[in-house]
């Protein structure tokens, strides 16, 4: 039986063991998925096994996505550029690194039916999620990116790595269409104290996490009257090109795989 893992650490909250294993029975294929949570000092030999073909691909989270680069033998040019991975597969012996957050997210805003192009962004948290929503937006050709995340440096990095875009102070707020919380904070109900007197009723309020459905940051935005979207579909889409990369099989998102990541 073939084994797919997701690592992170944390790793408890992972929804992607349910998405994969339900895809993979109704696809009736022999695998199993599980999570396990590693120590930096455990990836190595985690690699090792992937290396043999013990494992035989896995999902990457929070906080490795940069961190297991050094152990893959080739990137994909979307890894490459964001120097982000979050699923590796092994063709032929190789093992290579592939970022399919960034179709996740831009298949995710194409089902909202929302046009990037032109619009000007303002993504708030510098972490590992965020070059990869840069280079979908980019791709998207939105008019201007600009990045507010606490640690300045953090995003001042991200304005190396990719030109073009802009930053501001962390609780600024310079004109945006569409505003992308990127920040962990949410995931336990924090709030982000924004100045919203300015901010007015025709913007998008986009939010990586998807449990809580409603975060604090997702409720500000709809008492202001704007549109809000979470994160479950840019996850599930992740998922599903991670699954047909492993499978070369295209599974369902169909209502069903839509509740089954409600548990809120
Ligand atoms: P990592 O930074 O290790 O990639 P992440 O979960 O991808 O982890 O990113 C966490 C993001 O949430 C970061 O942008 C972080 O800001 P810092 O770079 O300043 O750490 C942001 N974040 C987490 N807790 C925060 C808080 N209490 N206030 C503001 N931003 C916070």
């Amino acid at each position: 039986m073939k084994k797919y893992f997701v690592i992170g650490n944390p790793i408890s909250h992972s929804l992607s063991p349910k998405l994969h294993n339900y895809w993979l029975k109704e696809n009736n294929i022999n695998a199993v998925y599980e999570k396990i949570k590693l120590e930096e000092n455990e990836i190595k030999d985690f690699f090792l096994k992937i290396k043999n073909q013990e494992i035989n691909g896995c999902n990457v989270t929070v906080p490795f996505k940069k961190s297991v680069i050094p152990f893959l033998d080739k990137l994909s040019e979307e890894a490459e550029q964001t120097q982000s991975v979050n699923t590796i597969c092994i063709h032929n012996g190789v093992v290579v690194g592939h970022n399919t957050d960034i179709i996740g997210f831009h298949k995710a805003i194409n089902s909202l039916n929302y046009k990037i192009k032109d619009k000007k962004i303002l993504i708030l948290g510098a972490g590992g999620v965020v070059p990869s929503l840069i280079f979908a937006l980019n791709k998207m050709e939105a008019s201007e990116i600009t990045i507010s995340n606490r640690t300045i440096k953090k995003a001042e990095d991200l304005k190396i790595q990719f030109n073009k875009i802009n930053t501001v102070g962390w609780g600024e707020l310079p004109d945006f269409d569409m505003i992308i919380n990127a920040t962990s904070l949410g995931l336990n109900n924090e709030t982000i104290n924004l100045n919203t007197s300015n901010i007015g009723a025709d913007k998008l309020f986009y939010d990586v996490i998807y449990n809580p459905k409603e975060t604090n940051f997702l409720k500000l935005g709809k008492k202001l009257g704007n549109q809000i979207e979470n994160g479950k579909l840019m996850f599930i889409y992740q998922a599903f090109e991670a699954f047909k990369l492993w499978h070369d099989v295209e599974p369902n998102v169909s209502e069903k795989v839509l509740k089954l990541l409600d548990h809120d």
